[in-house]
Order: structure tokens, then C-alpha cells, then sequence
């Protein structure tokens, strides 16, 4: 028997016990073991739940008892997340996580710590929630050079744009729905502000090209200024709006990203809604991979998190291939002020605007949509789409990059 230790049972550490309890037989007959949960470190007691007599306030129950030898760090936040992670990889005990602040901020050097003692760190929930996309990039995708992914990698931004922009449905009811559902973080602003998104799109631009960025570094533009007359706009272009990460290899240098995107309805995230997260990988070989299902919420997170474990305990005493990658540097970095993309120009439609945005703009096809006139632009970057915008003399509404 294997016995495991949870730290924190909140939405998905819960979650995890219980896909450990009602999935002990699918677990046994996948791995020919059982895995058992032997202690729940929490600051809270939980009475009326029947892992109650197995909750523990003192870290130091789980670090000093050598029957555990693999601990589910589900926490949130780095500290002291980051710490207990550390202390536990120093004891040669394996940890699995779905903290994905804890994997972007300090992922490089606890892998190497894991490696260092003989144990492993695995983070499959901490990106995509209950999609396996960290093992298949690890691992599935190791023949090729990965090109690029884009992905919609928060779902509560997600559920609110569906709900906001499908079904006109009140911005603060749908994130309180959210937060009840177990998809907000603890504080939303992480995702609404595009934090969170920020978070994943690092660890995924780690894997694709061996350089962790710092995500407070990164370009991050949340969803907060997104109105519904947006999406009408984008429907006129046969598009929708979506939350995107986007990373690739500029001049060798590593891009990552978070802003919205208009998204043309011929790509596969353009159809992603809902708590639904869509990742989708540009590789060399493959071609377009598309990784697609339920981006966060207890269960399908939990499920990522117990399979981590269920893959220590079956590779036990194995070298198994581990991700590699380094923190950053500044020369890392690629200079984004030179990233181009097409932009969705929306501007107040005043008398004679058709002729000034094609004075500017060239002969770009505009629609109108309630108040605005819009029209996709050609690539320009940020510092171009701002001085030809100007020249244009017209208020602007908005300006949202194209995928
Ligand atoms: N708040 C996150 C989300 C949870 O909505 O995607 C899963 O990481």
C-alpha cells in the first residue's frame, strides 16, 4: 500500500481524496496497488467530513513520518506552498501539485531539487485542470519541435465570457457563480486580470522551449474591458472573443503572452466554451494538436493530480524522463514592442469615417455594428497600431489583437 499526504483540502485537495476513495478500485486495478490517504494537512478542522480524523495542523506529522512517500501539495499560493514543496523534496519525498503559482515562480529549481534527491515533481493539474497536456508535451511530443501554442487556459474567464457574450448574462452574477462552482481562485482579480492565464502560459513556454519567465514579466491583459458590442463586432467577422496565452520563439528569444483575442471560427478555440479550457500545440512533426476538456472545478482537477501520483507509483524506482528547463534570464526575453499581429479596430462611426480609416488603414472592409465602425487591420505592432489609430482622428472604441 501506498500512502499519501494531501496539504490543504479546499476545493481540489478534497477532490483528490475523494477520486482516491470512490476510484480505489479502477486506481488498484490500473496500478495493482492501493493508495491510501494517510494524513490532510489544513488550518481548519473538518468534523462532519469522514477524512476528518486524518486532518493534521503540524506540517511536521506528515514530513517525519517515513510511511509517506508521496505528498499532493494543493494549497494555492506560493508560501508557504513553496516551502512545505521544498521540504518534502529534501526528504526524498515525491510531490504532485496543482499550484500553478508555486510551478511558475519557482518550477526550475524544484525539479531540480526532486532530481537532486531521487524524487520526482510532477504538475499536471497545475495547467489545463483535468486535460493531460503536461505529460503529452513532456513526453508524446518529445520528437518535435514545438512552434508555438495558443490556448484558453482559464476557465472561469472563460464561463464568463460565454455566459456575458452568448448569453448577455451580468458580469459580477456569472464570477459569482464561478466562485461557488470552485472555478475562481480564492482572489478572481488573478483571473479576470489574466494572472493566472499568465501563470500557465510560462509553464507551458517552459516546456515548449526549456526557459521559464517570470509571469509578473510577461504582456498580461485580462478580460475586465471586454463588452458585449465587442463580441457583436466579432461576430460580424465570423469570430469570438477568447482569453488567450499565446508563447513562440521570436529571434530565438521566448514570447509569452495573455490578452484577449478575436478568434475566427474556423479555429478550433473558437468553439471552446464554458469552464472548457482548449490548448493547442504547433508542433513541428505533428502539426496542430489540439488538447481539449475541463479547465478547472474540484473532480477533473483532482483527477490530474491523482494521476501524477498514480504515475510515481507505478515508474517507483525508475529514472523517468522529468521536464528540464532554466529560469530566464533578460536575454530571454523577446522584445514584444516587435511582435506584430492583425488587430480588430473599432471606432465611433461619425460622419465620413469609412474615408478616414481607409485614408489611414488602406482599403480594409469595414462593417458597422450598433454605434461602430470596425475592420480588420493588417500585422502591425503595438506602437504602430497606436499611431495609425491616432491618425485616424476618430474616437477610439476598441482594438483587440486577432489569433
Ligand atoms: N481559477 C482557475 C481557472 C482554476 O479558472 O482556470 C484552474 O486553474
Amino acid at each position: 500500500m501506498v500512502n499519501v499526504a494531501i496539504l490543504g483540502f479546499g476545493v481540489v485537495g478534497s477532490g483528490a481524496a475523494e477520486v482516491l476513495t470512490d476510484n480505489r478500485r479502477v486506481i488498484e486495478k490500473n496500478l495493482g496497488e492501493t493508495v491510501a490517504v494517510k494524513r490532510i494537512l489544513d488550518l481548519r478542522d473538518f468534523p462532519d467530513s469522514p477524512f476528518g480524523p486524518l486532518v493534521t495542523h503540524d506540517f511536521n506529522d506528515i514530513l517525519n513520518d517515513p510511511d509517506i512517500t508521496i505528498v499532493a501539495e494543493m494549497m494555492g499560493g506560493s508560501h508557504p506552498a513553496y516551502d512545505f514543496t521544498k521540504a518534502c523534496l529534501e526528504a526524498g519525498k515525491s510531490v504532485v501539485t496543482s499550484n500553478k503559482e508555486v510551478v511558475a515562480n519557482f518550477g526550475a529549481e524544484l525539479l531540480e531539487l526532486a532530481a537532486k534527491n531521487g524524487a520526482r515533481y510532477l504538475f499536471e493539474a497545475s495547467v489545463g485542470g483535468g486535460i493531460p497536456i503536461i505529460r503529452p508535451m513532456v513526453n508524446d511530443l518529445a520528437s518535435n519541435e514545438i512552434l508555438s501554442v495558443n490556448g484558453i487556459l482559464n476557465g472561469t474567464t472563460n464561463y464568463i465570457l460565454t455566459k456575458m457574450l452568448d448569453e448577455g448574462a451580468d458580469y459580477a452574477d456569472v464570477l459569482k457563480d464561478a466562485q461557488q462552482k470552485g472555478y475562481a481562485e480564492r482572489n478572481p482579480a488573478a483571473d479576470v486580470e489574466g494572472l493566472d492565464a499568465a501563470r500557465k502560459i510560462v509553464i507551458l513556454a517552459a516546456l515548449s522551449f526549456g526557459k521559464l519567465l517570470n509571469p509578473n514579466q510577461i504582456y498580461c491583459e485580462g478580460i475586465t474591458k471586454i463588452t458585449a458590442e465587442d463580441a457583436e463586432t466579432a461576430k460580424a467577422f465570423g469570430c469570438s472573443v477568447k482569453l488567450i496565452g499565446h508563447t513562440e520563439l521570436m529571434d530565438g528569444k521566448v514570447l509569452a503572452m495573455v490578452s484577449p483575442r478575436m478568434v475566427p471560427c474556423s479555429n478550433p478555440l473558437a468553439g471552446v466554451a464554458d469552464v472548457f479550457n482548449g490548448i493547442l500545440v504547433d508542433a513541428n512533426m505533428l502539426g496542430e494538436c489540439m488538447f481539449y476538456g475541463k479547465g478547472a472545478g474540484k473532480l477533473p482537477t483532482a483527477s490530474a493530480v491523482v494521476a501524477d501520483i498514480i504515475d510515481i507509483v507505478a515508474h517507483r524506482g525508475k529514472t523517468e524522463r522529468a521536464p528540464k528547463f532554466a529560469v530566464a534570464t533578460e536575454s530571454d526575453y523577446a522584445d514584444m514592442s516587435a511582435y506584430a499581429t492583425k488587430r480588430c479596430f473599432s471606432f465611433e462611426n461619425t460622419d465620413g469615417a469609412a474615408a478616414k480609416i481607409k485614408a489611414v488603414f488602406g482599403d480594409v472592409e469595414t462593417v458597422t455594428v450598433g454605434n461602430r465602425i470596425a475592420f480588420i487591420s493588417e500585422a502591425m505592432t503595438e506602437a504602430q497600431a497606436e499611431q495609425k489609430a491616432a491618425e485616424v482622428g476618430l474616437n477610439l472604441i476598441s482594438r483587440i489583437r486577432m489569433l
